[in-house]
């Protein structure tokens, strides 16, 4: 993964952006429920006024399904229509069809009350880089019409896909940034790898990963490292135990806390670690 937001990248998304929403009825929002406020553009709302809003909370698959219920309750009670998905599987996908029906049944009410010809709804996917979008789509289509994994701010030829007679997707998902200007945000961005972690320390993400779980997920650790955590163990002490207890040292024998930062990391955002959100709603 190699996203880099220069402000160039942003600009020209928020352009696209703003070009292609004219054309849509409904704004589908796909958010990471690992971490739903801090994967939320904070213009979205801005850029989608007067149109219908659907929330995807993505990935779902790897999000703790207790953390799920309470965000999906969190934006419900803002008025939006919520699925939980996981993309990758297709699960939660065969919601979205009667979803979006009933955001525009009044509008294919008065069309039809009209004698007017129906015209299909259109929908945009729209969310942060490596959220899911492409992955959204392809299952939508139900064939890889699109290549997963595209690069942000790369914009492909507008095309529309019918995916029922009267519901039509834009084939260039709307990419968003996310929220930069909180740190807390860019440590949990960075956590889920939806940012480029490259200029992050390993070992400063990882302690923070640590902090979290010890606190919120007592247990998680310890079960599949096979560690046991003391009470007065600082997170760099239990990057060490992990350390050891995978064997990972350097040619010199020292711990090598580098590649066992790396490796905690990867297996948190494979889902090795149990299904594990970052965020909860204010209650
Ligand atoms: P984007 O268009 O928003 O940038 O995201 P994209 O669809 O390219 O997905 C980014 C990564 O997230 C992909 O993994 C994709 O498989 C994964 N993904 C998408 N939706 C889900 C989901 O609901 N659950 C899980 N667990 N993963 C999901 P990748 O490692 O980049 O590619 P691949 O190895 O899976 O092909």
């Amino acid at each position: 993964m190699d996203i880099q937001w220069y402000p160039g990248h942003m600009a020209k998304a928020k352009r696209m952006m703003q070009e292609n929403i004219g054309l849509v009825d409904i704004v589908a929002e796909l958010l990471d429920a690992r971490i739903p406020l801090s994967s939320r553009n904070p213009d979205i709302d801005k850029l989608a006024a007067n149109k219908k809003r659907l929330i995807i909370l993505n990935k779902s698959d790897l999000a703790d399904s207790e953390r799920t219920k309470l965000w999906t309750e969190y934006f419900s009670r803002k008025g939006f229509v919520v699925i939980c998905a996981d993309s990758k599987n297709g699960r939660g996908i065969k919601d979205f069809y009667p979803m979006c029906r009933e955001l525009m049944r009044e509008k294919i009410e008065r069309q039809r009350q009209r004698g007017r010809i129906l015209v299909p709804s259109r929908v945009m996917i729209a969310g942060i880089p490596n959220v899911g979008k492409s992955t959204l789509i392809n299952r939508l289509f139900g064939k890889n019409m699109t290549k997963t994994g595209d690069r942000p701010g790369v914009t492909k030829n507008k095309q529309w896909v019918r995916i029922r007679k009267d519901l039509e997707l834009l084939d260039t998902p709307g990419i968003l940034w996310p929220k930069f200007d909180d740190p807390e945000a860019g440590v949990k961005l960075a956590v889920t790898g939806a940012i480029n972690d490259e200029i992050v320390d390993k070992r400063e993400l990882a302690f923070s990963l640590i902090g979290y779980l010890k606190e919120n997920y007592p247990g998680s650790l310890e079960k599949r490292y096979d560690i046991s955590i003391e009470t007065d163990d600082g997170d760099a002490d239990i990057l060490d135990k992990i350390c050891r207890k995978r064997g990972f040292f350097s040619k010199g024998g020292e711990l090598d806390l580098q590649r066992t930062a790396i490796v905690l990391l990867d297996e948190f955002r494979g889902g090795k670690l149990g299904s594990i959100t970052l965020e909860e709603p204010d209650r």
